[in-house]
């Protein structure tokens, strides 16, 4: 038996000599593969004189759907094509992590749903994803309405102030009203904390932006500088950081002790048809505290709130930003969205039954994240050599791929690229009405039929060209939540308010980290709706 032992050794031994040979065949042989891809030369300068994600469009014109970005010795490959994009996102999902992005968010994140390994993201988004229900939304949709009525009311305010004052304009930076609104929206949705951001500051709002800011940083900076021996106490900005999260965590640790002081256990079921008027902390927290059978630890609850804290925050502002942005160089889109709101709300409360209805809104707000897609890349990392399907660039055969190669799916590129758009850089809310034939190979073209019941259009209805929340198993958990946030405020602040763009639209410079934002704010000149407009 023990020279069968010796024997079994040995095979296994050869196996796998041979299995590295051959890894290392392949891996070669796809270096060489990746090496025929069109290259595109990127300079130092390309990282800080403008947003990438311009240079990449720029590229994409020059060298096709698929090309390699050669930095130095360091290289990326960028994807513009709904073909491949679809192949990495969702039939091939599981070889790729996300490389760099879980580089710089783990710090943050920890083992939350965007950094986490794959058995922890196999775990967790099992348990968080069904917390995005019917009822919860439909109680979240209150809660959305309740918080952009606290804005209106401070603008209201401000407008009055200015009336004594012989004033009928009062001048904001909208992009800093709707962060403060989307971090009240989500402290409340997620984890049952109101942040009150849009009346006050607080240590706890300090230490969000602080932890943001740095997040921010890191995704804009090559060198993971934070990683260095010490770094954590001896770079001032790394220091401020770590006492910015401590402020975060004992905040979202102290609410999840009382969450689990006060825990009902229930079925998953149960849970999903809750009567939300009895339940006074309706938030995300109480159903994963409560689903029967799952004992996270705090640890990972809390990473798990962290992540959603900071996914669902800026990104909804930055939507809110965008479509003010678009609206307001558009008139008669302006008029249209106002007559439905006036027609579908006149002077009742935005409900969810509401948001059903306000149809144009609804593709407004689509329209504007595709122009202003939040983040504009998705980065991945392939665990294994892979092959990439073919079609573009006049290429049928695709390239193949070593493990570790790093990729950018361009979701700005897709969603402005003029093979599957027409007019692409223009604002209208109303392509997504209309079907369109495919005029590309193996793309299948617009078809709102393929996703019956979807309010919104989204990546299937699109065959991938549309990637607003990405796609595939890791597509956001929190798109309906997003976009029925973003419909309500804008709701909300369109039947009262006359909103125009205080300076010219080229006047508003676009800067990038994680999200499309503006250099220097969105600055309005606000005055209420007269009568006249309104009707
Ligand atoms: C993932 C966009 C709001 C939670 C993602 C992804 C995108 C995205 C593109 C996929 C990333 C990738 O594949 O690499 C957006 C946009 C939002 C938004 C544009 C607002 C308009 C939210 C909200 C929440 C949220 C409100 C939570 C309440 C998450 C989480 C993931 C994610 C947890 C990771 C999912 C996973 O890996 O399983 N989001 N998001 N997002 N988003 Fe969102």
């Amino acid at each position: 038996q023990s020279s069968t032992g010796t024997d079994e050794a040995k095979t296994a031994k050869q196996m796998n000599l041979l299995d590295n040979a051959s890894n290392m065949l392949t891996n070669f042989l796809s270096g060489a593969k990746i090496l025929s891809m069109p290259t595109a030369e990127g300079a130092v300068s390309d990282l800080f004189g403008k947003p990438l994600f311009f240079s990449l469009y720029d590229w994409f014109i020059e060298h096709g759907s698929v090309y390699k970005l050669a930095f130095g010795p360091k290289a990326f490959v960028v994807v513009s094509d709904p073909i491949v994009a679809r192949h990495i996102l969702r039939e091939n999902a599981f070889s790729y992590d996300k490389g760099v992005l879980a580089d710089i968010l783990e710090p943050i994140m920890g083992k939350g749903l965007i950094p986490a390994d794959l058995d922890t993201w196999k775990q967790r988004r099992r348990v968080i994803a069904p917390g995005f229900h019917s009822l919860f939304l439909e109680t979240m949709a209150k809660m959305f309405a309740n918080c952009s009525d606290r804005m209106i009311a401070k603008f209201d305010n401000l407008l009055e102030a200015e009336a004594s004052r012989g004033g009928n304009k009062i001048e904001l930076d909208l992009e800093a009203e709707f962060s403060s609104l989307a971090l009240d929206i989500i402290g409340l949705g997620v984890f049952n904390y109101d942040f009150g951001s849009v009346t006050k500051e607080s240590p706890v709002i300090k230490a969000v932006y602080g932890t943001l800011f740095e997040a921010e940083h890191r995704s804009t900076f090559y060198i993971p500088y934070w990683k260095l021996p010490l770094a954590k106490w001896l770079v001032p900005r790394q220091r401020k950081f770590q006492s910015d999260l401590k402020v975060i965590n004992d905040c979202l640790d102290g609410l999840i002790k009382n969450a689990k002081e006060t825990r009902e256990e229930a079925d998953v079921e149960k849970l999903q048809q809750r009567d939300y008027s009895n339940i006074k902390d309706a938030s995300l927290l109480r159903f994963l505290v409560d689903m029967r059978g799952v004992d996270a630890d705090d640890r990972q609850l809390r990473d798990d709130l962290m992540t959603m804290l900071i996914a669902g925050h800026e990104t909804t502002a930055a939507v809110l930003t965008w479509s003010i942005y678009l609206l307001a160089q558009h008139p008669s889109k302006m008029k249209k969205a106002r007559a439905e709101i006036d027609s579908v709300l006149g002077q009742e409360p935005i409900t969810y039954e509401a948001i059903k209805k306000l149809e144009y809104l609804r593709l407004i707000v689509v329209e504007s994240l595709r122009l202003y897609p939040q983040p504009p890349l998705l980065i991945r990392r392939s665990l294994k050599p892979d092959k990439l399907p073919g079609g573009y660039n006049g290429n049928e055969d695709g390239y193949s791929i070593p493990a570790g190669t790093d990729l950018f799916v361009s979701v700005y590129n897709l969603h402005r690229s003029p093979h599957y758009w027409d007019n692409p850089n223009d604002f209208e809310p109303e392509r997504f009405q209309r079907q369109k034939a495919s005029q590309v190979d193996g793309w299948a073209g617009f078809d709102p039929s393929r996703s019956p019941g979807a309010l919104y259009p989204n990546e299937i209805i699109a065959d991938f060209a549309f990637l607003p929340f990405g796609g595939g198993p890791r597509k956001c958990v929190g798109d309906q939540f997003a976009l029925m946030e973003s419909t309500v405020v804008l709701a909300a602040l369109l039947r009262k308010f006359d909103v125009n763009l205080r300076g010219s639209p080229e006047s508003v410079e676009l800067v990038t980290g994680a999200t499309i934002h503006t250099k220097s704010g969105l600055w309005c000149q606000m005055k209420k709706m007269s009568s006249s407009t309104s009707n």
